[in-house]
């Protein structure tokens, strides 16, 4: 229902962006399918089955590949004036670099074209946690070859799809398979090692940075780059031990890339920690400039849920394995709000520290929220008997969200957008379909079926109305 802005308490600025986000390995299926060569969750599943929820693998992700038209018109219908999706580097590069697959150019344009008829604008992410297999046996990230392999990748994608998209982004979270492929072994290859987790983080900002500068030298007008989950670290208290421990999980967790990417250094201090375990990664003599002259025009920032810490209560065990957790331990704050599902807390004013920080602190980048939404377990008890899912709890996460999101642009934050997590019920990396986050429901008994959720009929009359 349109009303009037009057009628509204939270008025977001006009031309506000209104979307979800979404990742190729989460949603395509199809994986086996006309050319795709196999990434690193397709040889994980098929290796070792136990360790995916329910033993669903990607394979079984929603099918948009085949079913991507009906899924388009399902955005307008939720109100999308945006959507992100993920280009599989495998899909279209079978092997990782040399022959490219000519169904995955046809796939990923008549995506785009589709978005564009649609008038949703595509934001297209290049990586999102899907290495090809072939680049992992050379060392994935750990190896400067597949550096230079990613960068033609996203200049192949560029020159393919540049003339229509003009949000582009290099990594989603290139935090994540630093830490949980080579320090706490949730993706593949499920290493634990501090050195490498090092390496593998610097070489996704040296592949950022080089691709930034390839698009820039190309001649597009449109922006690029990166999505980060900058997730703010709070003391448990003011005692300088707890500062300090708040100070080392922000810089290993958060500026270890916000800073590199925005202002194209790396914070002193994280510099000397890492020297000081010798961790500091191996480089070239040209990687610190080409990552200094290469800052991101844009940020995306993807918030759940905040880090709480404190000193650490005990000295760790030297011999083990070297973790982020050497520096602080956590700290679970009595009476916090949690997603019982996802085991993550809610802290809401936590996206408007996020905000305020980037104005503070990074020149007010203009950055826009890429992901923020609530998974939860056996949504199906909430069905209404039309079939639809009445998530209201989804819907009350997103308002208490978007009103510090409004507080921070009130006070001057250059935000321009907000994406849920997600558009519809898809696979996830640890979980499979254990827990729901989409504003689409997906009934995986009656072949995918998909029915809009309560939320996203809300979503749409937050976007018609660019507020509520
Ligand atoms: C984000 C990722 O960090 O969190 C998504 O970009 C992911 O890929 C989402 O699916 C939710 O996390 P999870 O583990 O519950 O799927």
């Amino acid at each position: 229902m349109k009303v009037t802005a009057s009628e509204l308490k939270y008025v977001f600025p006009k031309g506000f962006w209104w979307g979800s986000a979404s990742s190729a390995t989460q949603m395509e299926g199809s994986a086996q399918a006309d050319g795709k060569g196999p990434n690193i969750w397709d040889y994980w599943h098929e290796t070792e089955t136990n360790r995916f929820f329910n033993g669903i693998g990607p394979d079984q992700a929603p099918q948009f590949y085949s079913r991507y038209k009906e899924d388009i018109k399902l955005l307008k219908d939720t109100g999308h004036n945006s959507f992100r999706f993920s280009i599989s580097w495998s899909r279209l590069f079978p092997e990782g670099r040399g022959e490219i697959n000519e169904k995955a150019v046809h796939f990923y344009n008549e995506v785009i074209n589709t978005l564009l008829a649609k008038r949703i604008e595509p934001f297209v992410n290049l990586y999102h946690f899907d290495m090809p297999l072939s680049l992992q046996h050379e060392g994935g990230w750990e190896s400067r070859s597949v550096v230079e392999a990613y960068v033609d990748y996203a200049t192949a994608c560029f020159t393919l799809f540049g003339d229509r998209v003009q949000k582009w982004f290099t990594h989603n979270e290139p935090i994540v398979p630093a830490e949980c492929g080579y320090l706490y072994g949730h993706h593949y290859p499920a290493v634990v090692d501090f050195k490498k987790a090092v390496q593998v983080a610097f070489h996704s900002v040296l592949a950022s940075a080089k691709a930034i500068e390839r698009y820039h030298s190309l001649n597009f007008t449109g922006q690029i780059g990166i999505i980060l989950n900058v997730t703010p670290s709070y003391p448990r208290s003011q005692h300088p031990a707890d500062l300090e421990a708040a100070e080392k999980a922000d810089l290993l967790f958060n500026r270890s890339f916000l800073d590199p990417s925005v202002k194209g250094t790396f914070p002193a201090k994280l510099v000397s920690m890492l020297r000081e375990e010798n961790f500091l990664p191996s480089y070239e003599p040209d990687d610190l400039m080409i990552i200094r002259e290469n800052t991101v025009d844009i940020l995306g920032i993807n918030y759940y849920q905040p880090r709480r810490v404190k000193a650490k209560e005990h000295l760790p065990n030297r011999n083990a394995p070297f973790m982020p957790e050497f520096y602080f331990d956590y700290y679970d704050m009595p009476g916090k709000k949690m997603n019982p599902y996802r085991g993550w807390e809610i802290y809401e004013k936590g996206i408007y520290d996020i905000l305020k920080n980037l104005q503070e602190n990074y020149g007010n980048i203009e950055c826009f929220i890429s992901e923020n939404g609530i998974g939860v377990e056996n949504e199906e008890r909430f069905k209404n008997s039309e079939g639809i899912i009445e998530d209201d709890y989804r819907i009350s996460f997103y308002k208490e969200h978007l009103k510090w999101v409004h507080q921070a642009i009130q006070e001057g934050a250059n935000v321009k957008g907000y994406h849920v997590w997600t558009f519809m019920d898809n696979w996830s990396w640890l979980n499979a379909y254990k827990n729901r986050y989409g504003l689409v429901s997906i009934d995986l008994e009656q072949n995918y079926k998909r029915t809009i959720k309560k939320s996203g009929y809300w979503f749409k009359e937050l976007a018609t109305n660019n507020g509520f």
